[in-house]
């Protein structure tokens, strides 16, 4: 018998900022699992890298910048004509700054919120008609943080931008169950990725070991796709045991 899991081989996934970070483990984490991936990025290379990997057959990389609503179609259109549906998407893609409100420019600050927020909505717009078609539901898994329930010293703006996806992930939640359309919200505490290294802190920093690795982000990524789809899980908040709340 045992605990009762939804398989993911053979499902259709598509990833923003499948290129780096949690998004490029989320997708080696569903590879595994034998999921069909459109992995979306601007990084066109490390996407072909991705691809190559992964097998043609089994992945489809296309160019996406998400604060564009046509390049957010295009991954999932790729995604249906290479695949036949869609199962999930993954709205991930994220960027942000540690600085005072005043300290980055006005491009800086217009692309935080256009990637973080407006490139999520855009991303749901481009899934959710393709879901409704199917009719048999679908999944949608926003990579949020932390910082959606919280303030946070030095990065007000990306926090607004996170607390902006939690509020649209609860008001999608009840717009879409009634269609078997889960909305789930991932918010891990700080990561050691690019952003994470990129952003005022270097590698080797003593904080970065106490932070939560990528792949601990797509496991729970994983497990809230496997989970029966009686199951909707609202709000997953992941935490390093060493880092202080
Ligand atoms: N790292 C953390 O501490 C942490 C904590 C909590 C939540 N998060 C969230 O997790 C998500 C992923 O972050 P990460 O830590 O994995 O960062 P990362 O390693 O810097 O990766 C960010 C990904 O987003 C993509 N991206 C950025 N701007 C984009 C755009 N305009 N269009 C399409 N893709 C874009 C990047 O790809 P290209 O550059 O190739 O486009 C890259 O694949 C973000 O939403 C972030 O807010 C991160």
């Amino acid at each position: 018998m045992g605990i009762e899991t939804r398989p993911l081989a053979g499902q259709v996934v598509a990833i923003t900022g499948a290129s780096a970070g949690i998004g490029e483990a989320c997708a080696r984490a569903l590879h595994e699992k034998g999921a069909l991936l459109a992995l979306g990025a601007r990084r066109d290379k490390r996407l072909r890298e991705l691809v190559e990997e992964f097998g043609a057959d089994r992945a489809v990389g296309v160019v996406t910048d998400v604060r564009k609503p046509s390049e957010c179609n295009d991954l999932i259109k790729a995604a249906v004509e290479k695949f036949g549906r869609l199962d999930s998407v993954i709205p991930n893609a994220g960027t942000g700054f540690y600085a005072g409100i005043c300290e980055y420019d006005d491009e800086a600050v217009a692309d935080v919120i256009d990637t973080n927020y407006a490139g999520t909505v855009w991303t749901i717009r481009a899934a959710v008609p393709q879901f409704r078609k199917q009719g048999d539901g679908g999944d949608i898994v926003i990579v949020a943080s932390v910082a959606g329930f919280r303030g946070g010293g030095n990065e007000a703006v990306y926090t607004g931008t996170k607390h902006a996806q939690v509020g649209l992930a609860g008001s999608l939640d009840r717009e879409l169950r009634g269609e078997g359309i889960r909305v789930t919200l991932i918010c891990p505490a700080a990561v050691e990725t690019e952003y994470a290294l990129g952003r005022g802190r270097t590698a080797g920093d003593s904080q970065m070991a106490n932070y939560l690795r990528a792949d601990d982000v797509a496991h729970a990524v994983v497990t809230v796709l496997e989970q029966p789809r009686r199951v909707r899980t609202t709000v997953w908040q992941l935490w390093s045991i060493h880092e202080p709340s």
